[in-house]
């Protein structure tokens, strides 16, 4: 590297979760979904992918790290993002480093790309939709990209279809769009999230053993043979975003609740009738949402609502933050951690929560009545260690450059990771 120059970006993305959920292509290498998607963006604080791609004419190849390991750019999602985003790439000029980058000169200079989860990768999270929403985005930068954010989702999209919603922050929408080429399949923002901020999301990381499907090939084989597919793709999710895209507008809980369950357990009905059937939800899954549905029917008014991607974990919406404190007390009673549990490592992310379900050690969680809707006899049963931990997070921005130097990946001397 003596002698030569590097040129640095770094930049944060958050993750999203689906509330009217994306499951089926119709186009598998473009990406392309077989109907329209909304989601919540997280807040990046409590789960996010940090990025540093650097460019120096003294790397000899592309070359990728996750979490400090290096891993292969050669499957044809990374490739197809990098292809797109050099296309795209226009004159760089940084005048303190005398450094003058050309449109053409993009095509022979390689990129050093290391990146960083702050949370469990390929465990059912997202991290898919995070790295790949932050690989563009600071590619982007980089090459002095001019497009929109909503045309740099379309280039995410092509590293995996989630990842095109966390190009913005709040409440997002990916619009399938019409055209082969898959240039109007791309993410608007429907929200940001002071719209709604009063929000709180808890997800319960339910502790699985077995080998799931991938997202990828269960809609394939999704779309291969599920005629529950076909008519929720065509007839129930054209009106369900509609009335969705209302209740965010409205912020009306009720219904943002409603639609939000019946569209994360149509998705899993899809799965149920795909051939072989896909099993993404697990016992403990099932717990969680008879414990919310029971307090919900027990109130005037929903007060929370759950969602699952892929996998068991549950993604719950409390409609403010009095409900997530007793949603958390609800979870906590039913789903305890193991005696020599730590709370802080328990409970992650926005801790104040726990403050206000009144927690602060084991013996609190241990002395928490029965929630108040079990009228039966029977004592209610509680499933310890079910759970390997709760995030609470809230829904949060979209990406941002980081310009603090001491955040970046990639050592200016070496170009290797930190
Ligand atoms: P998850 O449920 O976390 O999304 P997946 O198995 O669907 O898990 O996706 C994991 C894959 O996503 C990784 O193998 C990698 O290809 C990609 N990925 C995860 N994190 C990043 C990242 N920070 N940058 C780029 N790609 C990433
Ligand atoms: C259940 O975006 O992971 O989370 O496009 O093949 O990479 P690929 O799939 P992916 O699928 C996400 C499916 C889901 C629902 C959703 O996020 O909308």
């Amino acid at each position: 590297m003596a002698g030569e120059w590097i040129l640095m970006v770094t930049a944060q993305t958050p993750t999203n979760i689906a509330v009217i959920k994306y499951w089926g292509k119709r186009d598998e290498s473009l990406i392309l979904p077989v109907n329209d998607s909304i989601s919540v963006t997280l807040d990046p604080e409590h789960l996010c992918t940090t990025t540093t791609v650097a460019v120096s004419p003294s790397f000899e190849q592309d070359r990728m790290w996750l979490n400090g390991k290096e891993i292969s750019l050669s499957g044809g999602r990374f490739q197809s993002c990098l292809r797109e985003i050099r296309a795209r790439a226009t004159d760089v000029e940084n005048k303190e480093k005398g450094i003058k980058i050309s449109k053409k000169d993009w095509e022979k200079l390689h990129v050093h790309i290391s990146s960083f989860n702050n949370f469990p990768t390929a465990a059912g999270l997202a991290s898919s939709a995070a790295g790949f929403a932050c690989l563009v985005f600071s590619l982007a930068k980089l090459m002095n990209v001019k497009e929109d954010h909503s045309q740099l989702s379309a280039i995410a999209r092509q590293g995996s279809g989630s990842a095109c919603r966390s190009l913005y922050g709040g409440f997002v929408k990916w619009i399938m769009g019409k055209e082969e080429n898959g240039s109007d399949s791309l993410a608007v923002q429907l929200a940001d999230e002071k719209h709604w901020g009063e929000l709180v999301i808890i997800i319960a990381v339910v502790s699985s053993r077995q080998k799931e499907t991938s997202s990828t090939s269960g809609m394939r084989e999704s779309v291969e043979t599920s005629l529950l597919l076909q008519h929720r793709a065509k007839e129930v999710v054209p009106k369900r975003t509609v009335k969705m895209e209302e209740a965010i507008q409205n912020r009306d809980f009720a219904s943002f609740a409603g639609l939000t369950c019946a569209d994360s357990n149509q998705f899993h009905a899809v799965c149920l009738d795909t051939c072989p059937p896909i099993f993404y939800m697990n016992d403990t899954s099932h717990r969680i949402i008879s414990c919310v549905e029971k307090w919900n029917r027990s109130e005037e008014a929903p007060q929370v609502a759950y969602t699952f991607d892929a996998g068991p974990n549950a993604v719950l919406i409390a409609r403010n933050r009095k409900a997530a404190s007793l949603l958390l007390q609800r979870l906590l009673y039913y789903f305890p951690p193991n005696a020599d549990t730590d709370m802080n490592s328990y409970v992650l992310g926005d801790k104040s929560i726990l403050k206000d379900a009144g927690i602060q050690g084991i013996n609190d969680v241990e002395a928490l009545p029965p929630p108040p809707e079990i009228k039966d006899k029977i004592p209610a049963q509680k499933n310890r260690g079910e759970v390997s931990y709760f995030i609470c997070t809230r829904p949060g921005r979209g990406p941002v450059e980081l310009s603090d130097k001491s955040q970046a990946l990639i050592d200016p001397k070496t170009g290797l990771p930190k």
